[in-house]
């Protein structure tokens, strides 16, 4: 098996969390190499539902060596209330290690993320309000505080001072919002710090040598490739990288040490937060997705916004994060729905284009071009071969197969580990 990174393939939400879970039990170390707690990732197993926001999914698997990597911001106040809910329900947390180089999420850019949404106005960029942008801003900036920095006592209360100060001024003086008090919130970080401490380590030598022994590697991707700070919707889009490049700065390997990039979609697309989504479904159709699928957001509770499948942005994260094979989640979702529809292609003036525009402008001249597919009907959720699938469901996989220029590897019936169909 060796090295698999999996990345989401659309607007985030794909159900990463359960294909991580499945492959996970054949996995000797799981690692998350970008985003922080935006990221919700539902695991359903053993009758259980857990939702983790920054512990790899792959700590259900009690044998795996889970890695929150140094591309990952980390809220430690959030780590710990995650690693508590773990504990209380009986999961171990032992074999958690996270990166010395990760940053630390401090309670300014949670702030400052809620100030400059409502700064915005009109053009808010819908995020989670969890300090993402505000920490990756910090860190690129120069001035954030990393793992390492928390752990030692004297520079953490240092630079936390100086930070809290310049911040402080801006909250205030910027934003016309209240200061932050320095004391109390360092306080409150060397609490956190003490109790963080067993787990901080140099994870990049871990993930060499585990690679370098032959040990079977998953990366466990946050959010999607549509949302990726380069090549997605721009700038509605998340501060990291999902796509599988972030893979190896986000955790400290080469490019040569990744053997297989899985992409996971949905049969049909979602978006959480505002922003371009050319299939979007304002209709009773949507309305319908939503509710047979669940759409509401795993870390705010935000309706999801439904739409068609897209062919067009499925193919680009093919193309932009060379994917392998990909993963169709949630095709139970489309039974009983009547005629399906797929975006083959944009219409933009009088052209059809199929590759995803880099502009919002030329975007917003697109039209998407649907193809008609016949449906199905009845409950997909016990069938566990391909052949078994209502003709027309594997016709729509297939036909998502040639759009997208890739292989399905794998579909998903229903939420449950055991709920899935290996194609190939
Ligand atoms: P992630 O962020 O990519 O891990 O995805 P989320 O957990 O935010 O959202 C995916 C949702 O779909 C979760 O509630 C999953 O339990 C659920 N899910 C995953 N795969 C399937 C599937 O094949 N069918 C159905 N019905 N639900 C699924
Ligand atoms: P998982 O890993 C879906 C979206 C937010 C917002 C934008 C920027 O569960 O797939 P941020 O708080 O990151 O600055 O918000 O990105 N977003 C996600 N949407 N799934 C996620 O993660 C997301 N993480 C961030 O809704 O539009
Ligand atoms: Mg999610």
């Amino acid at each position: 098996m060796a090295t698999k990174v999996v990345i989401g393939a659309q607007w985030g939400d794909e159900g990463k969390g359960k294909i991580i879970d499945i492959l996970a039990q054949q996995s000797d170390v799981v690692v998350r190499s970008q985003g922080g707690n935006n990221a919700g990732h539902t695991v359903e197993a053993n009758g259980e539902q857990y939702k983790l926001h920054l512990i790899p999914s792959g700590i259900l698997n009690p044998q795996t060596l889970c890695i929150i990597g140094n591309g990952v911001v980390v809220d430690p106040g959030v780590l710990l209330e995650e690693l508590d809910m773990l504990q209380s329900r009986g999961i171990s947390t032992d074999n958690l290690r996270i990166d010395a180089r990760a940053h630390v999420i401090m309670p300014y850019h949670r702030e400052l993320d809620g100030l400059s949404e409502i700064a915005r106005g009109k053009a808010d960029i819908g995020t989670t309000k969890k300090g993402i942008g505000p920490a990756y801003m910090d860190k690129a900036e120069r001035s954030g505080i990393r793992m390492c920095d928390l752990m030692n006592r004297e520079l953490f209360i240092e630079k936390a001072r100086i930070n809290v100060k310049i911040k402080n001024e801006i909250i205030e003086k910027i934003y016309g919002g209240t200061a932050l008090n320095a004391d109390s919130m360092i306080e409150e970080y060397l609490g956190y710090a003490d109790r963080l401490k067993k787990y901080v380590a140099d994870t990049t030598v871990m993930l060499y040598e585990a690679i370098k022994s032959g040990k079977n590697v998953l990366f466990e991707g946050a959010q999607g490739t549509l949302l990726d700070l380069d090549l997605g919707t721009y700038p509605y889009v998340t501060s990291s990288h999902p796509t599988s490049g972030g893979v190896c700065i986000g955790s400290g390997i080469g490019p040569t040490m990744i053997d297989e990039c899985i992409g996971v979609v949905k049969a049909y697309t979602t978006r959480v937060g505002k922003g371009p989504f050319p299939t979007e479904l304002n209709d009773e159709i949507g309305e319908a997705i939503r509710e047979k699928g669940h759409e509401y957001g795993t870390t705010t509770g935000r309706a999801r916004r439904c739409g068609w499948f897209d062919a067009v942005i499925v193919k680009y994260a093919v193309r932009t994060s060379g994917l392998t094979s990909i993963v169709v989640n949630k095709i139970d979702t489309l039974g009983d729905i009547g005629k399906l529809k797929i975006c083959v292609g944009y219409k933009k003036g009088n052209e059809i284009i199929t590759e995803f525009p880099p502009s919002l402008e030329e975007l917003a001249l697109c039209e998407p071009v649907y193809e008609e597919m016949d449906g199905w009907t009845g409950n997909i959720g016990h069938i566990r071969d391909y052949k078994d699938l209502p003709e027309n469901a594997k016709k729509y996989i297939e036909r998502i197969e040639e759009l997208c220029d890739v292989k399905v590897s794998m579909i998903g019936i229903g939420p449950g580990r055991d709920q899935n169909i290996i194609k190939y």
